[in-house]
């Protein structure tokens, strides 16, 4: 191998998520209640978190955003409360699918949308774990809208979503069933052609609809964006 290309290989040997995840955990304070999203990306928050608890002791309480993650922590040995447990949240940590320069983003591609919007509802601070390419001038242009919706009214919010200018489709199990959230409802996956202009006027009109749970638009609820490189960078941005 010539230098420059080992170098070159060298250098782009990181994972990004690892680096995102990894620096965000650094920001959690000892004695707080901190939010644990759902994800591949957070996943390697929930291990230097329980690195740090047993390294150097760090106090914390977390509240999980989904099953998923509640298993995980459990078996890390990072202690869990339920919701109703917590007033606040001192600092929720979570993922994002896509995330625009005003911190808007898509969420709910693991499909925790839902609880993942609750609690960041009550966080004092919602830091978003990202490699590079979540980070997009619009939303909807790499990834579909995911739309959470009751069972019951499936069809008809798949015909109420069309006029959005959206091709929504049934999320599907790999055994071939409608997949369910840890709320026992259905996903909607809601592509837009040419993205989405106006999130947050979306994100209204898509709550207002009865049989829509929530969206997976999450708008001025992240404070800041690490964003993990290939090559072993991360950056940190605060919202302005
Ligand atoms: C879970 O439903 C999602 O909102 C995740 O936070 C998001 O999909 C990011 O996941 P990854 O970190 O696995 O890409």
């Amino acid at each position: 191998m010539r230098p420059s290309t080992m170098a070159f290989a060298m250098v782009e040997n990181y994972n990004p998520k690892q680096i995102a995840g990894r620096r965000a955990a650094e920001m959690v304070q000892s004695n707080s209640v901190v939010g644990l999203g759902t994800g591949s990306t957070v996943f390697f928050v929930l291990t230097r978190l329980a690195e740090r608890i047993q390294e150097e002791g760090l106090v914390v309480t977390a509240v999980a955003t989904s099953i998923d993650t509640e298993i995980k922590a459990e078996e890390m040995g990072i202690p869990l409360v339920s919701l109703d447990e917590v007033e606040s949240i001192d600092l929720c940590i979570d993922g994002a699918d896509e995330i625009d320069g005003e911190f808007q983003m898509i969420k709910g591609g693991g499909g925790a949308l839902l609880r993942e919007k609750v609690v960041a509802s009550i966080s004092k601070r919602e830091v978003i774990v990202v490699g590079p390419e979540k980070v997009v001038p619009r939303l909807g242009t790499t990834f579909s809208l995911p739309v959470e919706v009751v069972p019951f009214a499936r069809p008809l919010m798949a015909r109420r979503i069309r006029p959005f200018g959206a091709d929504p489709t049934l999320r599907m199990t790999e055994e071939g069933s409608p997949f369910l959230t840890d709320n026992g409802n259905e996903i909607l996956d809601c592509h837009f052609p040419d993205g989405i202009q106006d999130p947050a006027a979306l994100e209204l009109a898509l709550d207002a609809i009865p049989g829509i749970v929530e969206s997976g638009l999450f708008i001025n609820l992240a404070h800041a964006v690490v964003i993990g490189y290939p090559d072993g960078r991360c950056e940190v941005r605060e919202k302005a």
